[in-house]
C-alpha cells in the first residue's frame, strides 16, 4: 500500500474517530526494495495500533507477539490479556529475550530471508514455465505469499475443489476483498514447502487451470 493511501486511511480514521489496527506479521521478511513507513509511523495522534509477531521470524509455537500503541491503549491490552489467560508464558518470553540478546535472532532472520527469497524465485520460475497465457501473478518484495490473478471470467472456488483432488491448496483471493470482487484471484504460499514440491504443486495447479480454461 503506497504512502499516499496510508495517509488517506489515517485521514478517514480521524474523520470518523475510529482506531486503525495495523497487523504487520511479514514486515521483517524483505528480500529487496525499500520498506514503506508503517501507518503507525505516519500517524501522530495515537490513532494506530501496530501489531507484530515472532511467529514468522522465530518460532510460531512460542505464541509471542507485540503491540505498539498509545500508552492508554496498551493499558487496555494488558487488562484484556490478564482477563483471558493472565499472561504470555514467562519462560517463552525469557527464551526469546536471551535469543535476541545473544544475537541469534538477527542471524536467523538473515537465513530466513535468504531461504524465502530463493523459494519465491523458485515459485515464480515454476509459474513462468507452467502457467497458461492469461494468468498473472505478483512478484512480492517480501513476505510469504504471492497473489495470482486468473482471466476475469474464471472462478477460483471451482478451481479450488479440483486442485484439492490433486493435493494442492491455496487461499481464495476473494476473502481479501471487501466488495465481493477478486473471485478470479488466489493467494499462494511459497515459504512452507520444499522447492521441488512447490514446483510439482505449481505444475498440478497449472494443469487444473488449463483444464478449466
Ligand atoms: C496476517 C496475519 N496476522 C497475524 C498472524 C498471527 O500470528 P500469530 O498469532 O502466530 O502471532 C498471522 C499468522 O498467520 C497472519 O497471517
Amino acid at each position: 500500500m503506497p504512502e499516499s493511501r496510508r495517509l488517506e486511511i489515517i485521514a478517514i480514521a480521524k474523520k470518523y474517530d475510529v482506531l486503525i489496527v495495523e497487523d504487520s506479521p511479514y514486515r521483517e521478511i524483505r528480500f529487496e526494495g525499500k520498506a514503506q513507513k508503517t501507518i503507525y509511523e505516519l500517524d501522530n495522534s495515537g490513532q494506530v495500533i501496530l501489531l507484530g509477531t515472532f511467529s514468522k521470524i522465530f518460532v510460531p509455537g512460542f505464541r509471542i507477539g507485540w503491540v505498539i500503541a498509545h500508552e492508554k491503549i496498551v493499558d487496555k491490552f494488558v487488562t484484556a490479556k490478564q482477563s483471558t489467560d493472565l499472561c504470555t508464558p514467562t519462560l517463552n518470553q525469557k527464551i526469546a529475550h536471551k535469543y535476541i540478546e545473544k544475537g541469534y535472532f538477527d542471524e536467523n532472520l538473515k537465513g530466513i530471508i535468504e531461504q524465502y527469497h530463493k523459494k519465491r524465485d523458485n515459485m515464480i520460475n515454476a509459474f513462468k514455465e507452467y502457467m497458461p497465457e492469461g494468468v498473472k501473478w505478483t512478484e512480492p518484495e517480501g513476505g510469504l505469499f504471492l497473489f495470482l490473478t486468473l482471466p476475469e471470467n474464471m472462478d477460483a472456488e471451482i478451481l479450488f475443489k479440483k486442485a484439492i483432488e490433486k493435493n494442492v491448496a491455496f487461499v481464495l483471493g476473494s476473502v481479501f476483498h471487501c466488495n465481493g470482487s477478486g473471485k478470479n484471484t488466489m493467494r499462494i504460499n511459497f515459504s512452507y514447502m520444499p522447492m521441488d514440491k512447490t514446483t510439482e504443486g505449481v505444475k498440478r495447479l497449472a494443469e487444473v487451470i488449463k483444464e478449466e480454461m
